[in-house]
């Protein structure tokens, strides 16, 4: 688990970023309503997260970079012991001091009454606008509150600068509590992928291989990053598609994109395999093939790679095999150069992975792609995906969507693959499928 000093040392990274007459403001996911009194299961929002561990709704971080060496003042509930009766512990104010290593903590009800203070001879309110636009409303209400008073005796906010810009550079190179966290995702992601090959057969449908996943994660405490996409045939050419209501046809082939969050991390890996346990020809030179570009993008995960060499490099060794097979017509350049290739491979290889799935952090700098360095965790993830009803690919090929899915991390040395653990040679899928 992520200690409260890495909660604290992020806390007092921000504040050095943020500069004497800044303040950063932050508020809590809400708990949103999924119908008449039931709601979602509370996910805190990742921003929050990553500054305070702080897992309630109806919370808010200040922070104030020029009292003492930097202050923490967290606003959230108070504990409630008949609220506690219907829905468990809560932290409250005071362990928000004890167990969050905040400096202050106070009841959330005083956030109207005392943010025009603690606002006060400050210039610069560092916030994320536009996610929530009633709290923007309330972050409004607060500076108006100096409108049209003489300034002589004091300073006001001047200024909304994005606070994004700062924190997700912070986000995206991961510290070693961090790598570890994603390490154990990607551990148990993996089991949960390996259980639902083995336990793939005919006869069987999409949502019986979703339960195996849920199963995996829910007995080692995680939930899903994200909803699982368990397509059959050629439900694995919908991208999203996430139904997974359809029976598993012998001879079809199966794609898995699934990863649960653990400590907040998430992880996200996809494995393609035969539902019977044995590929056939076809299947096995079209996933050759996409296996091949795999391997190949990860060993471009260097420091120093620029991020469009990863997916120029599957992108090439996608287009060179799906030229030999016919499915792509005409010289290689022209392929890439026309961009030939994106009716069958149309998204990228790969993003930021962490407290998101898609993670926070640039791609491009200056305008120019990001050179990776160490300490940044991303997904190499290429596919083919051949629609059924595609008449310009010969049709012993149509129907097949398949994509494999590894996240790594970039050392100073070789890419470490913290999802490894699922086979994806086609000897090993069969071997373990037949077990
Ligand atoms: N599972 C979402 C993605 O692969 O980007
Ligand atoms: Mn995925
Ligand atoms: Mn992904």
């Amino acid at each position: 688990m992520i200690r409260p000093r890495e909660y604290a040392r992020r806390r007092a990274q921000l504040m050095s970023m943020a500069g004497e007459g800044g303040v950063v403001i932050l508020r809590a996911a809400p708990h949103r309503v999924r119908n008449s009194d039931v709601h979602y299961p509370y996910r805190q929002d990742s921003d929050f997260l990553y500054l305070t561990g702080f897992r309630e709704p109806e919370a808010m971080l200040v922070l104030v970079p020029d009292e003492g060496d930097g202050t923490s003042i967290l606003f959230c509930r108070e504990r409630d012991p008949d609220k506690e009766m219907w829905d468990g512990a809560m932290i409250g104010t005071e362990a928000a001091v004890t167990d969050y290593g905040m400096d202050q903590a106070h009841p959330i009800e005083e956030a109207d009454r005392l943010l025009p203070e603690l606002l006060q001879d400050h210039v610069r309110v560092y916030h994320d606008l536009g996610r929530d636009v009633a709290f923007d409303q309330r972050l409004i209400n607060w500076l108006n509150e100096f409108r049209g008073k003489p300034r002589r005796t004091f300073h006001a906010p001047e200024e909304i600068v994005d606070l994004g810009h700062l924190l997700h550079e912070m986000r995206l190179f991961k510290s070693r509590g961090e790598l570890a966290a994603m390490r154990k995702a990607g551990r148990i992601s993996a089991g949960a992928q390996v259980r639902a090959m083995r336990a793939c057969r005919p006869g069987l449908t999409e949502a019986h291989i979703h339960a195996e996943l849920v199963h995996e994660y829910m007995v080692n405490q995680c939930e899903p990053a994200y909803p699982p996409i368990v397509g059959g045939g050629a439900n694995a050419c919908v991208l999203h598609y996430i139904a997974n209501d359809q029976p598993l046809g012998d001879g079809d082939l199966l794609l898995i994109d699934a990863g649960c969050e653990y400590d907040g991390y998430a992880s996200d890996i996809t494995r393609t395999f035969p539902v019977n346990g044995r590929f056939t020809g076809e299947q096995r030179v079209l996933y050759e093939i996409v296996l091949h570009a795999q391997e190949a993008a990860i060993d471009a995960v260097r420091e120093g790679a620029q991020w469009d060499d990863i997916h120029d490099v599957a992108v090439e060794s996608l287009t060179d095999g799906m030229l030999e097979l016919g499915i792509l017509e005409g010289d290689r350049e022209e392929a890439i150069e026309k961009g030939l290739y994106r009716n069958y491979y149309l998204h990228k290889t790969g993003h930021w992975l962490g407290l998101d799935t898609h993670d926070v952090g640039d791609y491009q700098v200056d305008g120019h792609s990001r050179a990776l360095e160490r300490g940044m965790v991303l997904t190499i993830e290429p596919g083919i995906y051949i629609r059924p009803d595609d008449v310009n690919v010969d049709p012993r090929w149509r129907g097949m969507g398949i994509r494999i899915e590894d996240d790594v991390v970039v050392t100073k040395d070789a890419p470490e693959n913290l999802t490894g653990r699922v086979p994806k040679a086609i000897d090993d899928i069969e071997a373990l499928m037949a077990e």
